[in-house]
């Protein structure tokens, strides 16, 4: 299998855009189409949050809780939740809405590819 854009994009299923990525040698990143990230409010993919707090406004989050490394799973409305101890963060700046974290959620580059949004680790 090469490593296209093309087949990149066929193969967006979340699930498996981390492992063809790794497959790829690239860092680890999540596509979605920006039609599926709700505004003022967010989609948790495989190893990223992507959060549209205003209309037209994205950004993007690493899923690891920073609390003890838990994957965030919980969407409600404007707030994400990791389910291991309750830790609560808001989608607009990642910043702690109830603990026991101390530590906001940490950013990831999100990169606008028009049709879909790809978020990646900060280097
Ligand atoms: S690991 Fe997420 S709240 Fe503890």
């Amino acid at each position: 299998m090469t490593c296209s854009r093309r087949t990149f994009i066929l193969g967006t299923a979340t699930t498996f855009a981390g492992a063809f990525l790794a497959a790829c040698g690239q860092a680890p990143s999540d596509e979605v189409a920006k039609t599926e990230v709700p505004v003022g409010s967010a989609v948790i993919l495989d190893r990223f949050i992507i959060a549209q707090p205003t209309e037209g406004t994205f950004v993007a989050y690493s899923a690891v809780c920073p609390h003890q490394g838990n994957k965030i799973t919980v969407v409600n409305g404007d707030t994400v939740r990791c389910t291991k101890h309750g830790s609560v963060f808001s989608i607009a700046d990642g910043s702690v809405v109830s603990g026991p974290s101390d530590k906001p959620m940490a950013a990831a580059t999100l990169e606008d590819n028009g049709a879909t949004l790809a978020a990646t680790a900060q280097g």
